[in-house]
């Protein structure tokens, strides 16, 4: 694996995940492995989970990190190529890329979606461009389309809890005042492909995800008749994929609520964090002892650590 940029990138994602129960079991078991080397992670946005978890998964391979807030502490970067430079951009991703591979052994990137250029985020520009310009491994640490790590942890943390051998899985919309990206949305479908699950999507009508991505995956546009006899109910929110970008609803009807859960097999919930209570999710489902969510959290550290030790392992 030279990139971890989507979950293909991985070799064997079942080895992976494998990998991470055994690092959870031992964080600690290969805590040289990382000497001599040092970890970048760059963000373009803010970040709690990500970057903390990464943090504390190349401390517990011995791998020292810098960050950098990029988009507040680094010159702006400009990514076409062959564009006279005369605006606010100072720095051309060319030099900055090849810069930041002399100083470090692997790059991770956070680089969200504009939302308002399907055709730009699509491409990837930011980290398309420090794989091509970097010398060195880019994983990502949520960019415009795709959120892999993420992904991971809610496989480690679905298999930890399933309790069937083959659960029903409900990725549920839910609503939001800001619109937000796929990445998490999307990750999460590619991961269910491996997963020995009955899966559905909910979401109201317009709000469907990249048809690309969930391709025959069946999804429902009531939320209650989806819930029914679920297992696991995995809430996020997305703008419309269609409409680019746009918001079509503000209600709180698809809020998840006790009531709403009552409908499934004592489903345990699950969410990739930040949240807003009351708005996604309410307090009574979040609070329940059914929810995931800080495990979720918890299990970010041991697929970053899982991710690490598989590029190091290969470079
Ligand atoms: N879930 C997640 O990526 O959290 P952060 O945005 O806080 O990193």
């Amino acid at each position: 694996m030279k990139h971890f940029i989507t979950l293909a990138d991985l070799p064997h994602l079942a080895q992976t995940l494998d990998l991470a129960m055994a690092l959870k079991k031992n964080p600690s078991q290969w805590d040289g492995l990382g000497k001599g080397k040092t970890l970048g992670l760059l963000f373009f946005n803010p970040s709690l989970r990500t970057r903390l978890s990464t943090q504390k998964a190349a401390q517990n391979l011995g791998l020292p990190t810098m960050v950098m807030n990029f988009s507040q502490e680094s010159w702006a970067l400009e990514f076409e190529d062959g564009t006279k430079m005369s605006g606010l951009r100072s720095e051309h991703v060319k030099e900055a890329a090849a810069v930041v591979s002399q100083y470090c052994d692997m790059i991770a990137i956070r680089a969200f979606a504009s939302l308002s250029d399907k055709e730009k985020d699509e491409a990837e520009i930011v980290l398309r461009s420090f794989a091509k310009y970097a010398s060195v491994p880019i994983i990502n640490m949520e960019s415009a389309t795709g959120h892999p790590l993420q992904a991971l942890a809610d496989a480690l943390t679905l298999a930890e809890h399933k309790t069937l051998h083959k659960p029903k899985v409900v990725l549920s919309w839910a609503p939001h005042p800001k619109a937000l990206p796929h990445a998490v949305g999307n990750s999460f479908v590619k991961m269910m492909e491996h997963q020995d699950a009955e899966f559905v999507i909910t979401n109201p009508k317009g709000y469907e995800l990249d048809p690309r991505i969930t391709k025959d995956i069946p999804v429902i546009h009531n939320q209650e008749e989806a819930l029914k006899n679920a297992d696991f109910v995995y809430a996020k929110n997305w703008c419309s994929y269609s409409n680019y970008g746009s918001i079509l609803r503000t209600d709180d009807e698809w809020m998840l609520t006790a009531d709403k859960m009552k409908l499934t097999n004592n489903a345990k919930f699950m969410h990739c964090l930040p949240v807003r209570r009351n708005i996604v999710v309410a307090d009574g489902v979040l609070d329940n002892s059914n929810s995931l969510v800080i495990e979720q959290a918890n299990n970010r550290t041991y697929a970053a650590q899982a991710v690490l030790k598989t590029i190091i392992d290969h470079v």
